[in-house]
């Protein structure tokens, strides 16, 4: 597959040194970053087909830093590096082994022509590609905190589209109260969906999860198609990821092919692999904890050195709360875990 993805000389020079001065030289310019991809021409090197083909789906408006106007906070200071980000992942489609993704991924490479399938309780069911969605939404950069359930959390600047604005384009009827989200199932492409790669350990493949709809229109709720400034990795769930700033990571399903509007709580595969430890909510809870560990804090990660970092108290709804906790309101968060 064609790499949906800078060019090569672009992508190199691109690391989370420059990333904030080239994000102030395209504020000054004019220029919004679209998908990752920056019009080649504003760098003064000749325009590929790619870049081309994707400046016309962007619009032409100022990049902003749309996380401070809508959760008020400055996480500039605290972010990950993009080192880090990209090498210590969990996908399992790809290993167990948090390493081994950004060496499997590497020929994972989805293009704009990838496929979602979007069904059930929505007026506006089809199957539409990558750039179809991206016609139908506007992209700006949002940088998010993300705390796994197994205590370790980062800051990342994502590249996306605000999920209600898509939803709000498909038309969902007043049957969906849930949006259900499936990972690509290709046991040709995800060596870990293969029988027996894990051994003794197997998870019910596609990968599932789900929100419920007030979840999913939440203006904090993201799909990510890049990271510091490019393409989504394979490794961390190209071309289209979800990113629920407030949820455990689990929730934040990568390589998305499918969304479905539904009546029903959908069954999501932490869910139904262990349900005594992974809910559906998964909500952020430095007050419940997971039952072979506490929740009550968390490794932050800065750097490559994954585990020599510092320890941090966890925050309700991972800080998000003035924006989320409506959403809980009068909802027993210790059985809805
Ligand atoms: N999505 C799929 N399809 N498969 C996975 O194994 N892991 C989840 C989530 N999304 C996972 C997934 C978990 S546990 C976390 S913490 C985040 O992805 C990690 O995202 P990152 O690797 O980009 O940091």
């Amino acid at each position: 597959m064609k790499a949906f993805q800078f060019n090569e000389k672009e992508s190199q020079i691109t690391d989370e040194k420059v990333f904030w001065n080239r994000r102030d030289f395209i504020q000054k310019a004019g220029i919004f970053v679209g998908s990752g991809l920056i019009s080649a021409n504003v760098l003064g090197q000749s325009e590929n087909e790619e870049g081309t083909k994707q400046d016309k789906l962007i619009k032409q408006k100022k990049a902003q830093l749309l996380t401070n106007q809508i959760s008020g906070k400055d996480l500039k200071s605290e972010l990950t590096s993009e080192y880090a980000v990209t090498h210590h992942n969990n996908f399992y489609e790809f290993s167990l082994d948090k390493k081994e993704p950004s060496e499997l991924a590497k020929n994972f490479n989805p293009d704009l022509s990838w496929q979602v399938k979007i069904g059930g309780e929505v007026e506006k069911s089809g199957i539409y590609t990558l750039e179809d969605i991206l016609k139908r939404v506007s992209q700006e950069e949002r940088i998010y905190r993300l705390r796994c359930v197994e205590a370790w959390s980062m800051v990342v600047p994502w590249y996306g589209f605000q999920l209600g604005h898509l939803i709000a384009a498909l038309k969902p009827n007043s049957n969906a109260r849930y949006v259900e989200f499936k990972t690509l199932h290709d046991s040709k492409q995800f060596p870990g969906q293969k029988r027996g790669t894990f051994g003794s350990f197997s998870l019910p493949w596609p990968y599932t999860e789900g929100l419920t709809i007030a979840e999913a229109m939440n203006p904090l709720t993201f799909m990510a198609t890049g990271v510091y400034g490019k393409s989504l990795p394979g490794q961390n769930g190209a071309p289209l990821r979800l990113v629920v700033p407030w949820k455990y990571g689990f929730k934040s399903i990568k390589s998305i092919v499918a969304i479905n509007f539904t009546k029903e709580q959908p069954v999501s595969t932490w869910n139904q692999r262990l349900p005594q430890e992974y809910g559906f909510y998964a909500n952020v809870n430095p007050d419940v904890d997971h039952p072979r560990w506490s929740q009550a804090s968390e490794r932050r990660i800065t750097n490559e050195s994954f585990w020599g970092v510092k320890k941090i108290k966890t925050l309700m709804f991972n800080g998000y709360g003035d924006l989320v906790g409506n959403l809980y309101k009068g909802l027993d968060l210790k059985k809805n875990y």
